[in-house]
C-alpha cells in the first residue's frame, strides 16, 4: 500500500505488544515471542525507511517491565545484546542512526557498552533515526527534565519563572527530535502505558489487534494510510486548517 509522501508521518512511535500471547498461541515459551519480535522490528525499520519516515521510536522495555519474572527480564536483556551484535552492521549499511532513550544506567555493563558502541558507530548516519526506548517511562522522562531544570535554577543559571514548554521539551530524552505524529500499538490494548507522555500530546493513535511478531509491512501500510486521512488541527477549527491548505 503506498501513501502520498506529503502525508507520511515524520515520526512514528510504536508500542510493540503481544509477544507473549503470540508464543502462547503456538505452545511456546514467552521468549520465543520476543525472538520473533526482533524479526518484526527488522521488517518495520525497513518499511519505515522505504516509506520516508524520518524517525522511528520503539518501546522495547519499560520502567515497569523490571517487575516481570527475573528469567524473562534476563532473557530480554540477552536478546537486546544479541540483536545489537547481529543487526548493527546492517543498520549502519542502510544509513540508519541508532539512539537509545531511558535509564540506561540501570542496564548491565555489557549491554551499556554495546549500546554506546552502536550509537557511536551510527552517529554520522543521515537516514532514518531509530530510537529504542529501554528502561524508559514517560513519567521518568518528565521528572528527569524537571530535576535538570530545577538544578539549573538553583545554581542561578536560569530563572525558574522562565521555564516554559520549550525548555522542558528540550530536556526530555527525545531532545531535539520532532514529536511523534503517529503512535502505533499492536496487541489489542488501547492505552499509552507510560510511553512518551509529553511527546505524544498531538499524535494520532492507531491500535491494531495484530500481535507484534505478526506486524509486517502490510499492517504498517494500513497505519500509514489511516494517518494520511487525518486532519491535524492542533486546537484550530477544521475550517481554519482547510483555509491554510487551499
Ligand atoms: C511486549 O509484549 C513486548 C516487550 C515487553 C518486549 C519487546 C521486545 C522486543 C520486540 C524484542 C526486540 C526489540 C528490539 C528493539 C531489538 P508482551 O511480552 O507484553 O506480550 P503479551 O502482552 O502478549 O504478554
Amino acid at each position: 500500500m503506498s501513501v502520498e509522501p506529503s502525508n507520511v508521518p515524520t515520526h512514528v512511535a510504536v508500542i510493540m505488544d503481544g509477544n507473549g500471547r503470540w508464543a502462547r498461541a503456538r505452545g511456546k515459551q514467552r521468549h520465543a515471542g520476543h525472538r520473533a519480535g526482533v524479526r518484526a522490528v527488522r521488517a518495520t525499520v525497513e518499511a519505515a525507511a522505504e516509506h520516508g519516515v524520518r524517525y522511528l521510536t520503539l518501546f522495547a522495555f519499560s520502567s515497569e517491565n523490571w517487575r516481570r519474572p527475573e528469567e524473562e527480564v534476563s532473557n530480554l536483556m540477552s536478546l537486546f545484546v544479541e540483536a545489537l551484535r547481529r543487526e548493527v552492521a546492517e543498520l549502519h549499511r542502510n544509513n540508519v542512526r541508532l539512539r537509545f532513550i531511558g535509564a540506561l544506567e540501570q542496564l548491565g555493563a555489557g549491554l551499556q557498552k554495546k549500546i554506546a558502541a552502536a550509537v557511536d558507530k551510527t552517529s554520522g548516519n543521515t537516514g532514518l533515526v531509530l530510537n529504542v526506548a529501554v528502561a524508559y517511562g514517560g513519567r521518568w522522562d518528565i521528572a528527569r527534565a524537571a530535576q535538570a531544570l530545577a538544578a539549573k535554577a538553583a545554581a542561578g543559571e536560569i530563572d525558574a519563572r522562565g521555564i516554559d514548554e520549550d525548555a522542558v521539551a528540550a530536556r526530555l530524552a527525545l531532545g531535539g527530535a520532532p514529536d511523534p505524529d503517529l503512535l502505533v500499538r499492536t496487541g489489542g490494548e488501547r492505552r499509552i502505558s507510560n510511553f512518551l507522555l509529553w511527546n505524544l500530546a498531538y499524535a494520532e493513535l492507531w491500535f491494531t489487534d495484530v500481535l507484534w511478531p505478526d506486524f509486517d509491512e502490510a499492517e504498517f501500510g494500513r497505519a500509514l494510510a489511516d494517518f494520511a486521512g487525518k486532519q491535524r488541527r492542533y486546537g484550530h477549527t477544521g475550517e481554519q486548517v482547510e483555509a491554510v491548505e487551499c
